[in-house]
Formats: structure tokens, sequence, C-alpha cells
């Protein structure tokens, strides 16, 4: 595995045609995905800037060009009409070369849109010349044009009474309030995960420390809060955050997790009542810094995307000098005081073609490079696996077993195997018997939405070529799509 320098991590990109080569290669992996966003070069994590504007979806991912390394962040922009088919733009943020506020790094952060103009709200990563780190909030101006301009001025730098681990402001505008806030992730002195609240009256000036967010119950959980958000879904607040360097039960030796309180935020004591405990967002392995879009037109709805990665981790294609993608967007709902995760309606025109499926003679079907898979489950167990072998060996299993209510995925069956450290299965306690899954198999990820929704595993997977078949055992009743390119796969910088 290459050894990064520190030089070769935060290198300026100044002619993107220095990245063709790079490309090139890149384009040819059997992993690229056909129906979700991934890395154009290099590394992807988390989605930023996710907003409806002037009749589109826009949203940018934290990007470094190089490899797949955490170096130097860029905002890169990709637009939607409809959530399904998506557009690339280009890079949109560059971190100021030298001495800027954001010098080694554009971190993520949120959008919002006034007037014709998007704003992009964001964590200028600076660091001076001994490496030490000081985080900015930082504001740019997205015209039509696509052009940003960025505000000479950071709004603010970090917070003297915490670490400098500040990051990821969100923007919270609640209908019927004239007050706009702003959540930032951070760090207490004595290492504890928090979240910092500020408030303006304007969206361009004057914001103002509030205070530290308090979540009763919660003031020693985890050491740092990233990517924190607060929705308003159903009647509830949810608050959303990825607690870190922890471990939770059910999630093996991970350190990073992205999970929700539901509650009720009262905004005037900048207190979260959490009525339950903290939940997982998504049981799966590899789904982080989850970000829910600003200005949806329907008050009561939230829209949700993920980074199909988790930090810290290594994945197959490191060597073929690109990681990560992002998850499908979902549609977020409460039900039985828990977060709903559907598909969104409009993911149905991906389905192309519905194929019939004929089994081998080792009781196995081919599963095409894309697929929906639909199953309608009776009560009783159930065992399926995805890219097994013609023989039906190996692969990722799902395992319900209706005696304990559980269901297991589990993908230490693959010849590729990564991240085995943090456990190769995850496992969930359903409410009710598992009725029905809904499977979408891109070239290198699954996603499994069991029972409408109540629980999600998303995962990456790099099956061998000899890896696309599935084994379906139980009383059920499935159907299989292939689905159409929703992404295009093509060099621009
Ligand atoms: C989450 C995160 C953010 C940070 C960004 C940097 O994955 O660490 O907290 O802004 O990634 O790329």
């Amino acid at each position: 595995m290459k050894e990064w320098t520190r030089e070769e991590k935060y290198r300026y990109l100044k002619d993107p045609q220095e990245l063709k080569g790079l490309y090139d290669q890149i384009s040819k992996s059997a992993y690229r995905q056909t129906f979700h966003n991934q890395a154009v070069t290099g590394l992807m994590n988390d989605p930023n800037g996710f907003v409806w504007h002037d009749n589109k979806w826009h949203l940018f991912y934290q990007w470094c060009p190089w490899g797949a390394v955490h170096g130097l962040k860029h905002w890169y922009h990709i637009i939607s009409k409809d959530l399904v088919t998506w557009r690339n733009l280009g890079v949109c943020l560059l971190p100021d070369q030298e001495d800027g506020y954001d010098n080694r790094g554009v971190y993520s952060g949120s959008a919002m849109p006034i007037g014709d103009k998007i704003y992009l709200y964001y964590t200028g990563n600076h660091r001076n010349e001994n490496w030490v780190r000081h985080a900015y909030t930082c504001l740019a101006r997205l015209g039509n044009d696509g052009w940003p301009e960025k505000y000479p001025l950071p709004l603010f730098g970090a917070n003297p009474d915490y670490t400098e681990h500040q990051r990821d402001p969100k923007i919270i505008c609640m209908p019927g309030m004239d007050i706009y806030y702003m959540l930032i992730g951070a760090q207490t002195k004595d290492h504890h995960g928090c979240c910092l609240v500020y408030s303006s009256h304007d969206l361009q000036h004057g914001w103002q420390f509030a205070g530290e967010l308090k979540v009763p119950g919660y003031e020693n959980f985890g050491d740092m809060w990233e990517c924190p958000s607060i929705e308003y879904i159903g009647g509830k607040d949810v608050l959303l955050f990825c607690p870190q360097h922890m471990t939770l039960p059910g999630r093996g030796q991970s350190q990073n997790h992205n999970g929700y309180f539901i509650g009720h935020m009262d905004w005037y004591s900048l207190t979260f009542t959490p009525e339950g405990q903290f939940h997982v967002l998504d049981f799966g392995f590899d789904s982080y810094a989850a970000a829910c879009a600003n200005n949806l037109q329907e008050a009561d709805k939230a829209v949700l995307i993920a980074w199909m990665g988790v930090p810290d981790v290594s994945y197959p294609t490191d060597e073929e000098n690109w990681a990560g993608c992002l998850t499908l967007p979902r549609e977020l709902t409460v039900r039985n005081r828990r977060l709903v995760q559907q598909p969104l309606p409009e993911l149905k025109k991906l389905r192309d073609e519905r194929i019939s499926l004929t089994w081998n003679e080792f009781g196995c079907y081919e599963l095409p490079r894309a697929a929906e898979v639909e199953i309608d489950c009776r009560k009783g167990d159930v065992n399926l696996k995805f890219f097994t072998n013609e023989k039906g060996e190996g692969g990722l299993s799902i395992v319900y077993d209706d005696a304990t209510g559980y269901i297991t995925v589990d993908r230490s069956g693959m010849t590729i195997t990564f991240n085995e450290q943090e456990g190769s299965s995850r496992q969930r306690h359903l409410d009710q018997y598992l009725n029905h899954l809904r499977i979408f198999i891109d070239s290198s990820s699954i996603e499994i939405f069991v029972n409408d929704g109540a629980a999600v595993f998303t995962s990456r997977v790099f099956p061998t070529p000899e890896e696309h078949y599935m084994v379906i055992e139980g009383d059920v009743f499935e159907r299989l799509w292939t689905l159409k390119p929703a992404v295009k796969d093509e060099f621009l910088i």
C-alpha cells in the first residue's frame, strides 16, 4: 500500500489535466458504480451542501483528487432534477493556497439559497507552518453561472473554549422563526463530543455564539461529534450526528458511528431532550456523515444522503487510486419512535427490464451488475446470498431467524474482504417478522431496505468476476429488475 507524504497528500490542484492519466486508469475499474455518485478521481467522503434551488438539487462532495487518501479536500459539485440521474459539474470550492483560511482543505458544510444565489457554509481547515490546526467557519456565494465567490473573511474562527476540532456547519432555518441557527460539530477540552450553536438574523453576517447544545444524559458520548444536524420530521425533532471513538453494541470494533435521537428541541434554552436512546442510522458496514437536504419545498419531509464509507478504513480500490461513493437518496419519516428510511419513490424510474429468474443446476440465479431485487416474505426463516459463485458458495449472506427476530448481514464469505477488524457481520432485531426487502445492487455496493425502511444495511462489496450469483431460500416471492445507469463516469474537473 502506498505511503503518502504530506506534500503528496496536500498538493494543490493547478491544472486539471494532471489528473487525466489517473482518471483513465480508474475508469477501467470493474468496481466503478453505475447509479451511485462516486469520486471522479481520488477519494470522496462526506456529501456537502445538499440543497434544492432553481428547480434542481445541488450536492457537493468532499474530494481529494490525488488518490485514496484523506488529503487536501475540495467540494466537487453535482446536480440532479429528480435525485435519480445526476450530472457532474466539476470542482467548485478549492482551498486557497499558502495562507488562506482554508489552506489545508475546504471541509464539510451545508448550503442555503437566498434569491438567485446559493450560500455555501463550510469549514476552512487551516494549518500554520508548524502544522497546527485552526478551524474557520467560512462562506461562499454561488451564482447561477456555477462560479463560487468566497467571502474574503471567515464568519468566525474556532471557539477558544473548545479544542480545534470544530467543523461541519449545518444551517437550520425553521419555518416561522425569524432567526437562523448554525450547528457545528465539536469537542470539549476534556475530550467529549458536543455540538455548538451559533445564531444570526442574517444568513451572511452577524453570527454569534449562542451556546453549547445540551443533550441531557449524553454529556459523555464519544470524543467528537461530526456532521450534526437537526431536522423536523413527522412532528418530531431529530438530532443526527456522528459520535466518534467509542464502540456501540452490535457494531463490532467500529469507532465511528452515524446515528440520531428523536426528541424535542427547545431553541430558547438550546436543549435537545431525547425521547429514547441513541439509534444507529444504518446497520450496514459503510455509511457515515449523512446529510439532509435544505430548502425542501414540503414541510415535514426530509431527504438524506450519506457517504458510503467510513473514516480510517482502507478499501480495496485504494490500490486503483480511488475510493468512496454516496448512498442512494432516502426519504425519512418517523414511525414507532424510529427513523424510517425508504428509497425515494422516484428511484423506480431506474428500473429497466424485469427479468424472469431461472436458476442454474446449483439453484442459483444470475445477478446483473446493476439490479433491484424486491422480495415479499411470509413469516418464517429467510436465507439469501448475494455475490456467490455459480455453485452458490461464498458471498454476502442475509439471514433472518424467525425464532429470535434477528436479521444478520455477513460479508465474510466474499473473496475480497476488508476492514475485518471492525467485524464482518451486523445484526438488527426486527419489531415485526421479516416481510419485505428492497435490495439495490451496484458494481461495488449493496443497500438493503428491510420492512419498508424499518432498518437499512448499506455496504460496499467488491465481488470477483465469478461472484455474480444469488441464492434465495424461504417462503418468499422475488422480483428482479436490471437498473439503468444514472451517473456518467466522465473526466470532468
Ligand atoms: C467527516 C469529516 C468531517 C470533515 C470532513 C473532512 O467524515 O471528518 O468532520 O469536515 O470529513 O473531509
